[in-house]
């Protein structure tokens, strides 16, 4: 079983269903978990699925595209924890079903902020210290929608693969240090917002949150330490 007793987690989006699945893996796994999170009802739901893990487990209400306010995090973070060891980015959302032309600039910017420029702001906010500690593990949450043509998509696709670009780069940036830095990419996987925007789909043929949480849990892991720089599919079979 992975071991993460002497982390301190960072899990960005902490709250939503992949974000919330992987940080309780990450509390069972034994780290000490802070989530971010926009609406107090998703904390308080994951305090309580987390059970007496949650001693381990805390909230902070930031938006994380804005990079001063995760910088600020960052900052009040160090002061409490001393170190954040992993830092997981699971903010993102999907805005779609339009052509590129017909779609609204404003869904543009807001789709960048949110699946482009939050991961840039976590990695303003905390890498300087994860070298500075010469540790830490950093997972990004893409999507297949960057890697292949998503008609109706195509601006969430241009974010996500904007995503990917920049923590290739990372990757290869961190190399000089013991930072570990990979992307994850999901299809479809099994959401509340997903069946109901999809009722009549095959819910059984999709990935289920926790079984992608064990993926991320294995790339922060020490079984995982070989693994840096990738892109790894968690499609199943869809
Ligand atoms: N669901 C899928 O089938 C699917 C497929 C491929 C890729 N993905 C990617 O997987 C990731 C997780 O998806 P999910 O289905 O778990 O989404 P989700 O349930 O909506 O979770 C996303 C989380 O990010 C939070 N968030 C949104 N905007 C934020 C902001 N500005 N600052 C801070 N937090 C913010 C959301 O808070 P609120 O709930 O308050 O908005 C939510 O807690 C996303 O990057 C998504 O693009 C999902």
């Amino acid at each position: 079983m992975t071991k993460l007793q002497d982390r301190v987690a960072v899990i960005a989006g902490g709250t939503g269903a992949l974000g919330g699945a992987i940080a309780l893996a990450m509390l069972q796994a034994g780290a000490t978990v802070v989530v971010t999170y926009r609406r107090p009802e998703e904390l308080d739901k994951l305090t309580a699925d987390a059970g007496p893990l949650a001693a381990r487990l805390s909230g902070e209400s930031v938006d994380v595209t804005d990079c001063d306010a995760v910088a600020a995090l960052a900052s009040t973070l160090a002061k409490r924890s001393g170190r954040v060891d992993i830092l997981v980015n699971a903010v993102g959302g999907y805005a779609g079903g339009k052509t590129v032309w017909e779609t609204e600039p404003k869904t543009y910017a807001t789709q960048m902020a949110l699946n482009l420029q939050a991961g840039f702001a976590l990695t303003h906010a905390f890498l300087p210290a994860m070298v500075q500690q010469n540790r830490g593990w950093v997972v990004n949450v893409a999507s297949r929608a960057a890697l292949v043509a998503s008609p109706g998509a195509g601006v969430y696709a241009a974010s996500k693969a904007g995503a990917l670009a920049l923590f290739r780069a990372l990757a290869e940036e961190v190399k000089p240090y013991s930072i570990q830095v990979n992307s994850i990419v999901p299809s479809i996987f099994d959401t509340p917002a997903n069946r109901a925007a999809m009722p009549t789909a095959d819910f059984a043929s999709w990935p289920k949150p926790e079984q992608i949480a064990k993926v991320v849990l294995f790339l922060c892991s020490e079984e995982g330490s070989i693994v840096h720089g990738a892109e790894v599919p968690v499609y199943g079979r869809t």
